[in-house]
């Protein structure tokens, strides 16, 4: 048990905090926008080198686009405030190529090296690290927040929209804006229970008798017709579904690109 005193004002943002996708019309002030990206670029960062980078779409036409490249999700049009967070290799690129870093390495023998996968997992850690802050910058302002990773589809369309170069990956999209619901009345998601999620030392698998544990806490009422139980269902709606087909065709896209 934790004691009671332990639970400070940072503690209880974080227990208190779900996903809100019913927004105020009020718009965000231009000093509560700021937190936010402050809060976000506060975040620790891969050698202190801010692989990413975010990017505000203001204009109503392009977050009415991305409702329909985002799987159809209209909070995105109603959000006061959308930020994309873009997992950025291009700027430090175009950096060492301002300085003469590709000239050094022919100079010096050296390999120069341009961005693989594991500079984009990197940037994908940095992005979404400073993604969270603003999450919870936000919501320790009353200002509710909901991930859209449908970012990740559809990743010609949104190259061009945003004119992201190559090295530039869309991990991350967040809507902002106060809740329409009371905050008091919020109900909290379920989570799996710790020793699931927690492990000491070595890694653990679980059998049948486990998983039916895992899931005590989930409720459903009802299942997908062409399920039988609830692991059916979340393959179905999610894994197995059409948008992750699509997620997994535009980031196939986006890989051949990247390390071209
Ligand atoms: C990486 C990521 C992607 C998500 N994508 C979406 C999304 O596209 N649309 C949406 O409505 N919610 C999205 N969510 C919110 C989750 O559905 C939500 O966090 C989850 O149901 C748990 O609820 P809670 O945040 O209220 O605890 C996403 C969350 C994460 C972390």
């Amino acid at each position: 048990m934790i004691e009671k005193e332990k639970i400070n004002e940072v503690i209880k943002v974080l227990n208190n905090r779900c996903t809100v996708r019913a927004y105020d019309p009020k718009a965000l002030t231009q000093e509560e926008i700021d937190m936010i990206i402050h809060g976000a670029m506060r975040a620790p960062t891969a050698g202190n080198m801010m692989f990413y980078s975010i990017l505000e779409v203001q204009n109503q036409k392009m977050k009415d686009k991305l409702v329909k490249t985002c799987d159809n999700q209209p909070h995105i049009a109603k959000a006061p405030l959308v930020l994309i967070f873009l997992a950025d290799m291009q700027r430090w690129y175009d950096y060492y190529r301002s300085s003469g870093v590709p000239e050094l390495c022919a100079q010096k023998n050296l390999v120069y090296r341009t961005p693989e996968e594991s500079d984009l997992l990197l940037a994908c850690c940095d992005a979404l690290i400073a993604a969270q802050n603003a999450v919870i910058t936000a919501e320790s302002m009353g200002i509710g927040s909901c991930y859209i990773a449908d970012i990740i589809e559809h990743i010609e369309i949104h190259r061009e929209m945003f004119n992201l170069p190559k090295w530039v990956f869309p991990i991350a999209m967040l809507c902002f804006g106060y809740p329409k619901q009371d905050p008091s009345k919020r109900i909290l998601t379920p989570r799996f229970p710790k020793k699931f999620i927690h492990f000491t030392d070595t890694y653990k698998r679980f059998n049948k008798e486990g998983f039916t544990e895992m899931f005590q806490n989930y409720e459903k009422e009802t299942l997908l017709q062409n399920a039988e139980n609830l692991g059916q269902d979340y393959y179905l709606r999610k894994t197995g579904s059409a948008f992750s087909q699509e997620m997994s065709r535009s980031v196939k896209v986006m890989l051949r690109d990247w390390i071209k």
